[in-house]
């Protein structure tokens, strides 16, 4: 069985705001995405609106081929919002204002009301809940009390044990990993769908590629950032064609 990609396109979206721009569309983005075999789109609608827009949201579930995934915070106004779009799946994840990217994994324990709450309304509309959680066996056991069917662990504390590379014997990567798998193994055994993501490159994404009972990786920044070299030098070609043609 082959470990599925959902592409999250967000950082599309944040080189357009950074000029107010049309361009580039994560509609287009999402096309050429799925045209390469991504199997699956992802977008985080955060509260602020910084970089995936309302009607980025309306646009993709139009016209997204495979499965749209939606991160979103649990808050009143990210449920109506999202339940309106009806995408394939949502992933709810915990939301910091100031934050760069998403922090760390769900309190599934601490939160479990409104969590529980939430993966009642979306299930019952037909919508697959995830539940973005970090690798502890404590929040995965609550998750599965709360009659979650899937969950995404949160691999940012194993990208950031070696963030340079790849060193297999650097003693902290090596606990990292081994707690994705044991921890993967037990929900899966738990009969949750388990995926992951954050901080995954080409470098450091093949170990948990490699984890037999690993669904589906959902990786962004990595790929939008090699996008933005390899995709470099046909671009300046095209602008000299387009100056002198
Ligand atoms: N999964 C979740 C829940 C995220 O919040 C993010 C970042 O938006 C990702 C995966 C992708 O992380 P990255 O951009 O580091 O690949």
């Amino acid at each position: 069985m082959i470990t599925k990609l959902g592409v999250n396109i967000d950082h599309i979206a944040t080189i357009r705001q950074a000029r107010e721009a049309l361009e580039p569309d994560p509609v287009a983005a999402a096309f050429i995405a799925e045209t390469a075999g991504a199997h699956g789109i992802t977008i985080h609608l955060r509260s602020d609106r910084r970089h995936i827009k309302d009607r980025d949201l309306v646009m993709l579930r139009e016209t997204v081929k495979t499965r749209l995934n939606v991160e979103m915070a649990t808050t009143k106004e990210m449920i109506s919002v999202v339940r309106e779009a009806r995408p394939d799946t949502v992933t709810l994840v915990p939301e910091r204002p100031e934050e760069l990217t998403t922090e760390g994994g769900l309190n599934v324990i601490k939160y479990h009301d409104e969590i529980s709450r939430a993966i009642e309304v979306f299930q019952g509309d037909g919508i697959n809940v995830s539940l973005f959680v970090d690798p502890d066996e404590k929040q995965v056991e609550k998750s599965m009390e709360i009659g979650a069917l899937m969950i995404e662990l949160n691999t940012a504390a194993y990208a950031e044990a070696v963030p340079s590379g790849l060193d297999e014997a650097d003693p902290e990567f090596v606990r990292q990993l081994n707690e994705i798998r044991r921890i993967t193994s037990l929900a899966s055994h738990g009969g949750l769908r388990v995926l992951a993501g954050h901080g995954l490159t080409y470098r450091n994404v093949y170990p948990i590629s490699s984890i037999p009972q690993m669904e589906e990786l959902n990786i962004g920044h990595n790929i939008i950032a090699r996008a933005a070299l390899v995709g470099l030098g046909p671009a300046v070609q095209e602008m000299l064609k387009a100056m002198n043609p």
